[in-house]
């Protein structure tokens, strides 16, 4: 009887270690038990100073992580997941009320179209034709120009039985100087395995640029109180496109061997940014376009982020060549965030998974241009988890 007690005893330990195995640490129950459904649910948000009405999605996932993203440039406002004692915080930089999103902020979670990043002099050649887009930034071509996919009303198709939506659009032709009706698609999916699927997809019925991203700043500490300088950063990429200083690369593939830009082991993001680099000097830190390790077509591991005091990880898999990491350089304190937090300089870092800046201009680096009859479809998993106390791996 007594060895009877002792076996199951001896069982529950190791169930329970396996628990904290697999939820990679100690963890108390989130906010939401493990056996709860996935499920998204729809409110009102808003309205744009032109009355257009803005719906708000909160997605939750069987352990309760949740994620809120907006009808307003399909905009993500919040991503909550646990740290390694199991509490959620909040990792995305973002507002509280929407019209604080109407007040022109960099980008902060949007889906950026129709082409991110810039376009060397806001202008590019195809077929023959030259096209004239917006400079909006410095002599160069920004994130889809003037009102990019981020100031754009989406409509949108929450799932029935899940925790995702589908955001879509019509794009005209012409819109911000680019050809051709472009239909897009973009949707978020919350699986049960912690990840945040992001999946594009488009239509168009003239020859016309495209590279779409997501622009979400995070801060994997839960709290933007202080700088990302010590999250810990590995991108699994051998070479760069350094930039001029109007960051538009010119067009050389660099080695990242011997700079401050080889990632490819883990490294305080901090670690190095202050060093004397002209790249360094021309991007304000690194803003930059590294170009991923890849062996086929498919979705492949690019990137893995681990925050050591929350214990947080982020990894990141894509089906896209390039990859913008961005340090927040340009954010200066003007803008209050959620909760009345100021978001100074590097409180944010930015994983755009997409092809090259400046692609338009660039025949060497692999084509953006989309066709009539062909799709574009790109994917882009973000996979949220914790590490034990003191394991930066
Ligand atoms: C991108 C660019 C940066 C900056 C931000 C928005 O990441 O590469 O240079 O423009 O967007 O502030």
């Amino acid at each position: 009887m007594i060895a009877r007690h002792s076996i199951l005893f001896l069982l529950a330990i190791a169930l329970s270690g396996f628990a904290l195995h697999a939820f990679g640490g100690r963890q108390t129950p989130p906010a939401r038990t493990a056996a709860a459904k996935p499920e998204t649910m729809t409110h009102p948000y808003g309205k744009t100073a032109e009355g257009h009405a803005v719906t708000m999605f909160t997605l939750t996932n069987a352990h309760g992580l949740e994620l809120r993203a907006m009808t307003y440039g399909a905009i993500i406002t919040s991503v909550r997941v646990p740290d390694r004692s199991g509490a959620l915080g909040d990792i995305v930089l973002g507002f509280d009320r929407f019209e604080q999103y109407l007040n022109d902020p960099p980008y902060f979670g949007a889906i950026i179209g129709r082409y991110g990043n810039r376009i060397a002099g806001g202008q590019f050649t195809l077929d023959g034709r030259t096209y004239s887009l917006a400079k909006n930034n410095g002599p160069n071509h920004l994130h889809g120009g003037r009102k990019g996919f981020d100031k754009a009303i989406w409509q949108a198709t929450p799932s029935a039985g899940g925790a995702a939506v589908a955001f879509s659009r019509a794009s005209p032709d012409g819109e911000e100087g680019y050809p051709g009706n472009l239909q897009v698609r973009v949707s978020y999916t919350l699986t049960d395995s912690n990840e945040l699927i992001v999946e594009y997809h488009a239509r168009t019925d003239k020859a016309t640029p495209i590279n779409l991203t997501q622009h979400t700043y995070f801060n994997l500490t839960g709290d933007v109180a202080g700088d990302i300088l010590g999250h810990e950063l590995m991108i699994r990429a051998d070479r760069f496109t350094p930039v001029d200083a109007t960051l538009i690369p010119t067009g050389q593939i660099a080695p990242v061997e011997g700079t401050p830009f080889d990632f490819r082991r883990p490294t305080a993001i901090g670690a190095r940014i202050a060093q004397p680099h002209q790249q360094l000097a021309n991007g304000n830190g690194y803003d930059h376009n590294w170009v991923l390790n890849r062996n086929g077509q498919g979705l492949e591991p690019a990137v893995r982020v681990v925050e050591p005091k929350s214990g947080r990880t982020l990894d990141v898999a894509t089906t896209e060549p390039g990859l913008q990491f961005y340090t927040g350089n340009f954010l200066d304190g003007t803008i209050k965030g959620k909760g009345g937090r100021v978001y100074a300089r590097r409180t944010g870092f930015c994983l755009e998974t997409q092809h090259f800046p400046d692609s338009p201009n660039k025949p060497a680096f692999p084509s953006t241009i989309l066709r009539p009859g062909q799709e574009y479809s790109t994917k882009t998993v973000f996979t949220f988890g914790v590490i034990k106390e003191g394991r930066a791996e």
